[in-house]
């Protein structure tokens, strides 16, 4: 029996649950894939989380070299979080031969060059499937199942906390702060929620994703964010009522040989796929030019289902007598789309008189934006205001833009209230 020992970097949430895994799955683990893995060494302060677990204290330091310098250990596990130290650790690691397996997520979109680089250096493995979308094994399914197509496209939730505050906001009518409140007092959210809300959480994960997908290194920086923070209810009523649905998207393409990546709230039909995923839970379709759409769901946080993923890739590695690191076209080499085609939902807030609709729609059409639909209602007590809600055909967006910007400088127009992208 192949015996292996591992070395666990934390012992927060998904640290204990992969323990936890790791010992109820022992003789699972080594009656079916004929690997005995052992936990030789954790890097934890509290020592209190290790006693929960019943793990011998003379296990626990907080010295990296208890890990770099023991011969028996050959897979380091991270859970800091953040870039340091977790990007030295497993930079020392992984030069010292150890093969790394993470859920970091920033570190890995922001590190991930340096990494490799180490990891080659080492001749030892870098596997991350549950960096993205906690337990559902889309890391995997990306490298290994999809030989047979070209990725045309992938989209997705990827983050729960932001899909608990939209569902919330739509099923309870709530206006987003109150449901940050909420979801804060339950623990779905952090106290400092930015990293979720505004959308940087879920364009580390589309920057991994999509790097996978179109085997070119998609940087943070050609990767266009906008977070869900100046939602309102009022929009996710009108759409509801309209048969739309809104969640956070990150969306990567390629078309016409150039990629483009977005996370940015959206509106997709109540018949989407997507729409049915609720709470906090997470799903990503992909489009392959061989097997069409698929689509995958479940837990994208947690301590057993990251727990789950950070296992798999713990067995998967241990199991290797080689370790493939993939190969990408570097950013220089990829052609990046500056603009993309969308739709648009569009509510301003305008005088309700004569001529102010046709200023409105001069400007869209000096800036080749095509309306489908137009709905005049009324807008809050003053019956002097209207509010209109433009639907737009599919438009380049740096041209929605440059209308709106131009829109809002009228006088009739009191507000533009909300420019939400509608995705098919
Ligand atoms: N904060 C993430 C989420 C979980 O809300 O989905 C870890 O990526």
């Amino acid at each position: 029996m192949k015996k292996v020992g591992i070395a666990l970097l934390g012992l927060g949430v998904v640290g204990s649950g992969t323990y936890r895994i790791l010992e109820k799955n022992k003789e699972y683990i080594k009656n079916h894939y004929g690997v005995e893995i052992e936990v030789m060494h954790i890097l934890e302060k509290d020592t209190t989380k290790a006693e929960a677990l019943g793990i011998d204290k003379s296990i626990v330091s907080v010295d990296i070299n208890n890990v770099i310098n023991n011969p028996n250990i050959s897979i380091v596990a991270e859970f800091f979080g953040g870039i340091e130290p977790a990007r030295s650790f497993l930079i020392a690691s992984l030069r010292a031969g150890k093969s790394v397996v993470t859920s970091n997520k920033e570190m890995l979109a922001k590190c991930w060059q340096e990494l490799d680089a180490a990891a080659r250096e080492g001749k030892a493995g870098l596997y991350f499937e549950a960096s993205c979308v906690g337990g559902v094994p889309i890391i995997r399914t990306l490298q290994e199942s999809m030989q047979g197509n070209n990725i045309l496209s992938i989209m997705g939730i990827v983050n729960g906390t932001t899909n608990y505050i939209l569902s919330n906001m739509a099923d309870k009518g709530l206006e987003y702060s109150d449901v940050l409140r909420e979801a804060q007092r339950l623990g779905y959210a952090e106290a400092n929620p930015s990293a979720d809300v505004d959308g940087f959480d879920s364009m580390y994960k589309l920057s991994i994703l999509s790097t996978l997908a179109f085997h070119k290194r998609i940087p943070l920086d050609k990767i266009y964010r906008e977070g869900i923070s100046k939602i309102s209810k009022k929009d996710i009523e009108i759409g509801k009522e309209l048969g739309y649905t809104l969640k956070l998207l990150a969306i990567g393409k390629l078309a016409d040989g150039k990629i483009e990546a977005r996370v940015h709230p959206a509106f997709i039909q109540n018949t989407h796929p997507l729409a049915t995923v609720k709470g906090s839970f997470n799903a990503v379709m992909i489009a392959g030019d061989n097997v069409g759409d698929i689509m995958l769901y479940g837990r994208g946080a947690g301590d057993l289902p990251t727990g789950s993923a950070i296992v798999s890739d713990i067995v998967f590695c241990a199991r290797q007598t080689e370790h493939i690191l993939p190969v990408f076209a570097t950013p220089r080499d990829t052609d990046f789309s500056d603009d993309f085609d969308s739709k648009y939902y569009i509510r301003m807030s305008v005088a309700d008189k004569s001529g102010v609709l046709s200023k409105i729609t001069g400007v869209f059409g000096k800036y080749d934006v095509s309306i489908a639909t137009m709905q005049q209602r009324q807008s809050g007590d003053d019956p002097a205001v209207a509010s209109v809600i433009f639907f737009s055909h599919e438009n380049r967006e740096k041209n929605v833009m440059r209308a709106i910007s131009e829109i809002k400088s009228l006088n009739e127009v009191k507000e533009v209230d909300a420019v939400i992208r509608v995705v098919d």
